[in-house]
């Protein structure tokens, strides 16, 4: 993707209230293309909106829930009806879970594979087809995470729904390149960025360590605005991984092949966190 090419282009953004979402979606401003907000919080959406406008940005935000079809599906009218066409689509909205996986309320487990996986799912449900329609080149990026490649106990929701995420990227990646040539598909894959994201989760007694613990790592990571930056570098380089810490991502990756080529078990590789 030539960054210097997308003036007048739009980008759509999934969870863009906050954190990396938000960031993209300034940057994608910045870079001249129109940019469409989806969130389940429209009063995050309004926020973010607002400094957009106030910064002379074209804007349409859309309160979404990407956990129903019929609500994407409304985003993706609602965006073709503004702007006519999609050059970015980044499904982007996810949320955190702690705790060993018999301890997680099924309506949580629920609802953070209905956001993390079925959210992404219903992202290409909607724009693919429309974009695959448009000849342009356009490009989709699901984020996935670190922890779609890596075995993190005590985080099960999280991983099993990232994994998720990963497989479903790499076999739309292929199906693209067999039927829509002109869509590029790219995943990414942050480690720690200091957002919100541990702040919201639901935090159990059996839960608390873990989530003090998170916290404290994420509070100490990388800017949403750096890791939107490594975003644009990625696709500014038409890469297919895209990363914000690649040393985590190494280590993580020489685990899992590991345990894979010679058939470990998980406590092989495992080193107290993942
Ligand atoms: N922060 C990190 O360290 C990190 C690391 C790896 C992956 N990620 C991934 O990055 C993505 C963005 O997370 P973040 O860290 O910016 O968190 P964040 O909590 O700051 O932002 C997530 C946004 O998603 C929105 N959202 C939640 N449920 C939604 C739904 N059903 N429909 C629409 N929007 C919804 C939230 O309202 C929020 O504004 C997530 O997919 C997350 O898993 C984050």
């Amino acid at each position: 993707m030539n960054l210097e090419d997308l003036t007048g282009r739009t980008a759509v953004i999934t969870g863009a209230g906050s954190g990396i979402g938000e960031s993209v979606a300034r940057q994608a401003a910045a870079l001249g293309m129109n940019v469409a907000l989806a969130d389940v919080s429209p009063a995050r959406l309004d926020t973010v909106a607002a400094g957009l406008r106030a910064d002379g940005h074209t804007v349409l935000a859309v309160p979404t829930d990407v956990t129903d079809a019929a609500q994407v599906d409304a985003l993706a009218d609602a965006v073709y009806a503004a702007f006519g066409s999609v050059t970015l689509l980044h499904n982007n909205a996810g949320l955190e879970s702690l705790g060993n996986t018999w301890e997680v309320p099924a309506d949580e487990w629920r609802r953070v594979i209905d956001v993390n996986l079925n959210g992404v799912f219903h992202g290409v449900r909607s724009f693919l087809p429309r974009m695959g329609a448009d000849p342009q080149p356009s490009h989709v990026v699901n984020t996935c995470s670190v922890g779609g490649i890596a075995i993190t106990p005590r985080m099960t929701a999280y991983a099993a729904s990232k994994h998720g995420v990963q497989a479903l990227t790499e076999c739309l990646y292929l199906e693209c390149a067999a039927t829509f040539p002109q869509i590029r598909v790219s995943v990414f894959n942050p480690a720690r960025v200091a957002t919100r994201i541990f702040e919201d989760i639901d935090v159990h007694d059996e839960t608390a360590a873990d989530a003090g613990y998170w916290r404290e790592e994420i509070r100490g990571g990388m800017s949403p605005g750096s890791a939107a930056k490594a975003l644009f570098d990625g696709l500014s380089r038409g890469e297919f991984w895209i990363l914000s810490h690649p040393e985590d991502f190494e280590r993580l990756a020489a685990k899992r092949a590991r345990v894979l080529s010679e058939r470990l078990t998980p406590d092989a590789v495992f080193d107290g966190r993942n």
